[in-house]
């Protein structure tokens, strides 16, 4: 099956410069979604091995296709959260492309989409039993704010939560599309700003459902400690509560001796790329180097 996928590799020529890839190495790309960046480094440099982690399958499916003319690409169908498992040998690099890609996030089967209506689902790797659809319809309130709040940094947690509440254990309805859910967020805001609170709450459910920053920080603790020395590591954060772990988690291995920080701030995506593709605009690219 052809997996119609649709995503444009972020800030593709700076991630390659970091990674600097070269003949013999090997490279980790932890999220290889459609193979874009993959397909970037061996496009440059052919003889460098890439291991590719998804946990999606369908995106493993997406990036064999892409990626079929080259050699040398091992496909691991898990969460990164599991590198030490798989990686038997120190490597040269590791590439973070973090979040959900924009096959993920407008196919509406995938239930992510804002824009059409789809099952409440939002699983990055459908093997997992916990869907949006179980959080909505059964999570306490009280977890509901908490999870809007945190993940969401949404001003009217509470309000959308106790709608949510209200619909499905008072009004006895089942809150089952992400049109539904979209709905009543708009109806619990009580400014015009709804479409901001919209993606916020959406974002949130996404983050919970995938357990997206409870496996970060010790990955990426993993792969520093599974980088050679003057291996490189590259993150892409696209909202601040990731940033915010990948900057601590590099400080604590610049003090520990571990990781030389190559970018004192983070580097964002130039103009002209933002105006091809607006996903580019919130990324915050860091990277290091293993002493
Ligand atoms: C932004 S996309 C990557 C796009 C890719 N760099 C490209 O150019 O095509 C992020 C991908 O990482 C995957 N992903 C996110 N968190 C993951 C995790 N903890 N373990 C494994 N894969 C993950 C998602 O399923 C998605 O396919």
């Amino acid at each position: 099956m052809t997996i119609p996928y649709q995503h444009t590799p972020v800030m593709a020529r700076e991630v390659v410069d970091y990674l600097a890839p070269a003949k013999g190495k090997v490279l980790v790309d932890c999220t290889l979604g459609g193979g874009g960046h993959a397909e970037k480094v061996k496009s440059q440099k052919s003889k460098v091995k890439i291991i590719g982690f998804d946990q999606d399958a369908e995106a493993i499916t997406a990036a064999k296709q892409r990626l079929a003319k080259y050699k040398d690409i091992e496909y691991v169908n898990d969460n990164f959260s599991t590198l030490k498992e798989h990686l038997k040998e120190k490597v040269d690099g590791f590439l973070f492309d973090l979040g959900v890609s924009s096959y993920q996030l407008d196919e509406p089967g995938r239930g992510f989409s804002i824009r059409e209506d789809g099952p409440l689902d939002m699983r990055m790797d459908k093997r997992q039993k916990l869907t949006a659809f179980d959080i909505v319809n059964t999570w306490p309130a009280a977890e509901l704010t908490e999870i809007f709040k945190h993940y969401g940094e949404e001003r009217f947690a509470k309000r959308v939560a106790e709608k949510i509440r209200w619909t499905r254990d008072e009004g006895r309805v089942t809150i089952a599309t992400t049109a539904q859910l979209k709905e009543l967020i708009e109806k619990a805001i009580p400014t015009w700003k709804k479409r901001e609170s919209v993606t916020r709450v959406f974002q949130a459910l996404r983050i919970a459902v995938n357990r997206e920053l409870d496996v970060l920080q010790s990955a990426l603790n993993d792969a520093v400690a599974l980088l050679k020395p003057g291996g490189r590591i590259v993150v892409l954060a696209y909202h601040s509560l990731e940033d915010r772990i990948v900057k601590r988690t590099f400080n604590a291995a610049k003090k520990a001796g571990l990781l030389t920080v190559l970018t004192k701030k983070p580097l964002t995506a130039a103009a002209t790329e933002i105006a091809l593709n607006p996903r580019a605009a919130s990324a915050k690219l860091r990277a290091g180097e293993k002493r």
